[in-house]
């Protein structure tokens, strides 16, 4: 594995196979190696960016905190076989960088954390220009996220094709995170209960699902109530727990057929968020 800390450097990648760009923020878990081993199995070359992008985080958030582990990423980098690894310095990678505006910022994730997608996608647009990879791999734990940046490259004209990667979740269904690394493991246990509320929600959809119509909506729309009543009871602080539509991220309407359930809640602290995406034939 090659390691670029300058911009300057980024010319030595080679070129000879299409590259898949697989951006992170480090302390890497089998999610962010499940990206690099499908960058790989689509015979890509992998550049792995590790940075923590400072633009993301909101002024009570954990920034300071945020788990830093470099050793230990940077092997399971090299036992993956990634074939570089960009380690930017902030003050160069800031240097003339564009501050965008995000799509989709005012919806879920968006209302509670202002400003955090367009750090997002701003970093996102920097290494793109610096990089022109062909390929940019996203996880889909981060759902709005990968739609924010597909919906970038899309309104932008960029020719970086967007790749998704399913979301790794623990034995007992928790999305893997890095910030799950601040709960304890009893703690990952009780976090799970979020993953097993979405299964709950997208079981009654396709019990309801026969029964179309309004009631099809309302009958779902109380489910969600139900279950974020009964996680707020058990300690979580539920942000929102919602079924929208999977393109707009908007509350669904009778018509969609591609719909996400999707929840952000802090639990011991923690924000976690988790979502299932499902297709409905309607009609
Ligand atoms: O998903 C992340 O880790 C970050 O949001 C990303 C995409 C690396 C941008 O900083």
């Amino acid at each position: 594995m090659e390691i670029i800390k300058k911009i300057g450097d980024l010319n030595n990648v080679k070129r000879s196979k299409p590259l898949a760009l697989i951006p992170t923020m480090g302390n890497l878990h089998q999610g962010h190696l499940s990206l690099l081993k499908k960058a790989k199995t689509l015979n890509l070359a992998t550049l792995v960016t590790i940075f923590v992008n400072p633009l993301q985080f909101g002024p009570k958030e954990d920034l300071e905190t945020y788990p830093r582990s470099l050793d230990q990423d940077m092997e399971k980098l090299i036992e993956e076989d990634c074939d570089y690894l960009f380690l930017p310095k902030k003050k160069e990678l800031f240097e003339g960088i564009k501050y965008l505006k995000a799509p989709l910022s005012d919806q879920l994730c968006g209302q509670n954390r202002p400003g955090h997608f367009d750090g997002v996608v701003t970093i996102v647009h920097r290494f793109l220009e610096l990089i022109k990879p062909e390929f940019c791999l996203f996880g889909q734990k981060d759902f709005q996220q990968q739609l924010v940046i597909k919906n970038h490259l899309e309104n932008e004209n960029l020719p970086t094709k967007l790749i998704l990667g399913p979301t790794v979740r623990d034995k007992n269904g928790l999305a893997l995170s890095s910030r799950n690394n601040y709960l304890t493991n009893k703690e990952q246990e009780e976090a799970a209960q979020i993953f097993k509320c979405l299964k709950i929600i997208s079981e009654t959809i396709a019990i309801n699902k026969s029964n179309g119509g309004e009631d099809f909506l309302i009958k779902n729309l109380d489910a969600c109530k139900k279950l974020k009543n009964q996680l707020q009871k058990k300690g979580f602080d539920v942000d929102y727990l919602e079924i929208v539509n999977a393109n707009t991220l908007k509350k669904i309407t009778v018509s969609d057929s591609e719909i996400l359930i999707a929840i952000a809640a802090n639990f011991k602290g923690v924000r976690l968020i988790d979502n299932i995406y499902l297709e409905l034939p309607f009609s």
